[in-house]
């Protein structure tokens, strides 16, 4: 077997962007370099660059003014092409050595880690409001997925069923037959970058639809890909409107989905994919992650400013816009004077603003839709004391972006809307339950919402954790013990929910490479 080499991550590598380091030089010359022409983005089908004339305007969030380009979608033939081009290349995608596929990823993984990091960086910057920060986690994370996954994958390949007397047994480790829809979110460039190329990995070909708010930075890992050497139609960029997916969802040759995005989203794509099935070659393989509505939940054992910090990052880097980010906390009483005058005093002085201004904690949310969804929640806790104590933010400002403060407010009543329903946004929900009542708080924590994405446990009492344990046992996919529920890594925190958040096949873990597999058992007798 070919040999591939555990890696390092990415994540445990991040420059630190010190004032005056060549590194935060190079960054703000990329920014400006990005800033100074507004891109044109085509489709990319069949390795040939597409251009339609339904397109998009591309700003960025926290400047409105700023325009970073237009973008094509793409209609119905287009769509078409993208299914017929990426057939064709399966015949030769398939059956290429696995060594030439993985080197593919490998030096994809070496052009952003290297010579392409900082153009990309600058694209999530701009393009998502992300800090440099937070731009480096997914850029790393992105560079992770593409060298985990080969590792992961070669391993598969290395797996063997058992031998028989006067038999020999194998695994012939194929693709799906047939192409991989992939339709993927704004908040992370690298949930982008992987949800195509998981299954093109293993030999798949796939049509990518990444989301319409993240077409520049997703343009720019397409175009990474064509560079490394991924060969015409093997993934097509073909970002579309959903009236236009019709064709694609019901083609016979649809093999699967792999998507991440909102819970409605993914429950109506699977009722199409449902309605077509007799037309199907094959029963498409159907993986996603949706949404969230993550929890903190803290002990009176747990250390305050532990939990203060966790609350401040779990739920605002990125604006609370990580499926993962912290929504709802449950407090235990006595330790709630502390870790609110810690939030009182960290919360109301984090620096929002533009993220080019290397200092800012946050942006701006995505868009103006995301703007005023979270500012109907804000309403709602103004008009409603006797339901909510506001204790920090509550503020919006779309004077130049679509800025909101980070916000904490005191929930009254744990079965309110907002300990129950995802915000996706700079804002979570704290109620404070007596010490005593622990045991019957976790059994409210784990049947308050359909959502089980992430999830954490602040606490130094070991029966605490036990007991935490096993109440929330199918409360979080990924549970965090004395951690904040964002920031899994590759390998290390396989990813993904379960109920109403996903079909849990953990991103970044071999179990999501099997998904994308059928594997043909050949038994030859001697
Ligand atoms: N994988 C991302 C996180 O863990 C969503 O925060």
């Amino acid at each position: 077997m070919w040999k591939s080499d555990r890696p390092r991550n990415e994540a445990d590598q991040i420059p630190s962007y010190e004032p005056g380091s060549p590194e935060r030089e190079a960054l703000a010359a990329a920014v400006e370099e990005l800033k100074r022409a507004p891109a044109s983005l085509p489709l990319m089908i069949d390795g040939r660059e597409v251009w339609t004339d339904d397109v998009v305007e591309i700003r960025a969030p926290h400047d409105r003014r700023l325009l970073l380009g237009q973008a094509c979608l793409a209609g119905a033939a287009e769509l078409e092409a993208a299914v017929a081009s990426a057939l064709e290349a399966h015949r030769t995608w398939s059956r290429l050595p696995w060594p030439q596929r993985a080197a593919v990823f490998q030096r994809a993984a070496d052009l952003l880690s290297g010579p392409r990091r900082m153009a990309h960086l600058a694209a999530i910057m701009l393009n998502q409001s992300k800090t440099p920060y937070e731009a480096e986690i997914d850029l790393a994370e992105l560079v992770d997925f593409w060298r985990y996954n080969v590792w992961f994958l070669n391993a598969i390949y290395g797996e063997q069923p058992e031998q028989g007397y006067r038999e020999i047994n194998r695994f012939d480790w194929r693709p799906l037959e047939g192409f991989v829809l992939a339709i993927s979110p704004f908040n992370f460039y690298s949930i982008g970058g992987n949800l195509p190329t998981a299954p093109v990995l293993c030999g798949n070909v796939a049509l990518w639809k990444p989301a319409r708010s993240a077409l520049l930075c997703n343009h720019e890992i397409q175009k990474l890909l064509v560079e490394a050497g991924l060969p015409a139609g093997v993934l097509n960029f073909v970002p579309f409107a959903s009236r236009s997916g019709g064709a694609v969802l019901s083609h016979p040759d649809l093999a699967g989905l792999h998507f991440t995005g909102s819970y409605e989203t993914f429950v109506e794509l699977q009722r199409q994919i449902g309605m077509n099935m007799a037309h199907y070659r094959s029963f498409p393989r159907v993986v996603g992650e949706t949404g969230g509505k993550d929890f903190l939940f803290v002990h009176a054992s747990a250390d305050a400013v532990a939990v203060g910090a966790n609350i401040v990052r779990g739920a605002f880097e990125y604006q609370g816009q990580k499926c993962s980010a912290v929504s709802r906390v449950y407090m235990a009483e006595s330790l709630w004077p502390q870790v609110r005058d810690y939030l009182l005093r960290e919360v109301a002085d984090l620096p929002v603003g533009p993220t080019e201004n290397l200092t800012n904690f946050m942006g701006a949310v995505i868009d103006e839709e995301a703007f005023d969804r979270i500012g109907l929640w804000l309403d709602r806790i103004r008009d409603h004391p006797e339901s909510y104590e506001l204790l920090v933010g509550g503020g919006r400002d779309a004077s130049e972006g679509w800025f909101i403060e980070p916000t904490v407010v005191v929930a009254r009543d744990p079965k309110d809307r907002i300990m129950r329903e995802e915000i996706f946004g700079p804002l979570v929900a704290v109620y404070l339950y007596p010490d005593e009542a622990f045991e019957k708080t976790l059994h409210l924590c784990d049947a308050s919402t359909e959502f089980a994405l992430t999830g954490a446990l602040f606490a130094r009492d070991r029966e605490a954790i036990a007991a935490a344990e096993e109440i929330l046992r199918h409360s979080a996919g990924n549970f965090y013990i004395n951690d904040k529920p964002t920031g899994a890594v590759v390998g290390r925190q396989p990813f993904g929910g379960s109920r109403h958040s996903g079909t849990n096949d953990k991103a970044g873990y071999r179990a999501n490479l099997l998904r994308w597999l059928s594997p043909r058992l050949i038994k030859e007798n001697t």
